[in-house]
């Protein structure tokens, strides 16, 4: 069982919900408890940026599950969610990291190496779509997260989808906005552009997809 307050991430289930949920679901190690606190005394606020345990346990369950092999991350902050990715991937896996920042991301490689997943690990640092629409055209992949800036989502999610292999998944996160996507009056650009994806998916002939409430929501996109 897990730390209760550590895993009190769900913005919208009923805190008492969410509590329970947290200690009857399996908890972060030791390497996943030290990236928390480095995160938090390295990068400040910006530590809010960083998925949940429950996120990470679900995510590796699902890559290891799917027994995917090709992975490719957009948005890697200092890797809590590249590290559970990895480990669902096992030692003959390959994920690719994306990211604009070589400060966050130096946080990352010490606990990659720490935790002994560095070698599965190609981090490139710039723009995410410019990493993507560089990759050779044979590229194919398995699973995706994307958690970066929301803007781009839409892009990267046409670039992945395209690289995807049939029956495989895509992850986005922040695909509620912190409940501001059913909120008409609120009409800032990360707001706008989810808002035009969700319902772009949700009517995507191409996938199937379920958008979960957990963290600030998940969704769950299935390549047909
Ligand atoms: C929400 S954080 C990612 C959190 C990470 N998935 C985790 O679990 O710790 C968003 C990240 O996207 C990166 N980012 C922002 N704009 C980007 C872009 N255009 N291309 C690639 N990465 C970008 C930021 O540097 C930041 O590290």
């Amino acid at each position: 069982m897990a730390d209760a307050a550590a895993r009190h991430r769900s913005r919208f289930t009923d805190p008492a919900i969410d509590e329970y949920a947290g200690t009857h679901s399996s908890g972060p190690d030791a390497i996943q408890r030290e990236l928390q606190t480095v995160t938090q005394e390295r990068t400040g606020p910006a530590a809010g940026m960083q998925i949940g345990d429950d996120q990470a346990v679900l995510m590796e369950t699902i890559v290891r599950a799917m027994g995917a092999k090709r992975a490719v991350e957009v948005g890697t902050f200092t890797g809590y969610s590249a590290l559970a990715v990895a480990r669902g991937l096992g030692p003959d896996g390959h994920l690719l990291c994306c990211d604009t920042s070589e400060e966050w991301t130096a946080i990352a490689r010490e606990a990659w190496a720490k935790a002994g997943v560095a070698e599965r690990i190609d981090l490139q640092i710039g723009p995410g779509i410019d990493t993507l629409r560089a990759l050779p055209p044979g590229e194919q992949f398995d699973f995706a997260f994307i958690d970066a800036d929301k803007v781009g989502y839409d892009a990267y999610y046409e670039e992945i989808l395209a690289r995807l292999r049939p029956g495989g998944l895509i992850l986005l996160d922040n695909m509620l906005q912190n409940g501001r996507v059913i909120d008409p009056s609120i009409n800032d650009e990360s707001v706008t552009a989810i808002r035009a994806l969700n319902d772009k998916i949700a009517a995507d002939a191409r996938v199937r997809v379920v958008l979960v409430p957990i963290g600030d929501g998940v969704s769950v996109v299935q390549k047909v």
